[in-house]
């Protein structure tokens, strides 16, 4: 389980006054499940992501992974075996086709015989994501951004990873591709027991997750949690 304890995190302005992100705040991830962050732009949503990720360090409280604190496990450790990461701005390498880029951590440290796994396993992730073989073996700058972020969503799913956040990874799909790359996040969730902690404004994308945490403190509902009725079977 990837746990947020009583987390306190505030960002120093530029004119050196505290922005208060999030106070006091406490969320539970276990896998098996799909977990939605929801709320409105400016509330914290990336800034919980980048702390479950230890890409930020709390200014109070811990981020902890089966009751251990990251920062013993170590952020490198941590972000090499068990938790990856979607961004907002996909972060790909723009020199690299669709492929290699899929391919740029999970290869690294393997022997020949599982890189070549590795490579047909993303292979086979990028066209079940929708891209065609031409667009596999395309420079991610000639792709259009809905591709992108396709290709950034399988490079977060093609590792080890247990605990997979993902900003906003439907942000630029449409309908038909979104309700899509919902079912493999299910897929994903319930059939390979992982966690996916997914950001997003979507209503849609939200009612298809198992529970619920709100972001915005406006919106605090029991502690800012509500589990997804629909969801539960
Ligand atoms: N590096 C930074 N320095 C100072 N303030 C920041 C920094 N990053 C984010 N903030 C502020 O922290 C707050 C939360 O930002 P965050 O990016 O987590 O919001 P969000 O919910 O992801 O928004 P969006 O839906 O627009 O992506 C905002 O008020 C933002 O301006
Ligand atoms: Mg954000």
């Amino acid at each position: 389980m990837l746990e947020m304890r009583n987390v306190s995190y505030s960002y120093t302005g530029k004119g050196k006054a505290k922005v208060s992100v999030l106070e006091n705040r406490t969320m539970k991830f276990e896998k098996g499940s799909i977990y939605a962050l929801f709320g409105p732009s400016g509330s914290g949503k990336t800034t919980c992501l980048m702390l479950l990720g230890g890409l930020e360090i709390p200014n109070q409280g811990k981020i902890l992974l089966d009751g251990q604190d990251i920062s013993e496990i170590g952020y490198q450790k941590l972000r090499q075996k068990y938790v990856s990461y979607i961004f907002q701005d996909y972060m790909l390498f723009p020199y690299m086709t669709a492929l290699e880029n899929v391919l740029v951590s999970a290869q690294i440290s393997l022997k020949k015989q599982d890189k070549n796994m590795v490579k047909q396993k993303a292979t086979e992730l990028l066209y079940s994501l929708g891209l065609v073989e031409a667009e596999v073996n395309r420079k991610v700058t000639e792709l259009s951004g809905g591709q992108q972020q396709r290709v950034a969503i399988a490079r977060a799913l093609v590792t080890e990873a247990d605990y997979i956040l993902a900003d906003e990874p439907t942000g630029n799909l449409d309908r038909e591709n979104t309700v899509s790359i919902m079912e493999l996040m299910g897929q994903i969730a319930h059939e390979r027991n992982k966690a996916l902690v997914i950001v997003t404004h979507s209503e849609y994308v939200r009612n298809e997750c198992d529970h619920v945490y709100y972001i915005d403190k406006d919106m605090d509902k029991e502690g800012g949690y509500e589990s997804c009725k629909t969801n539960i079977n």
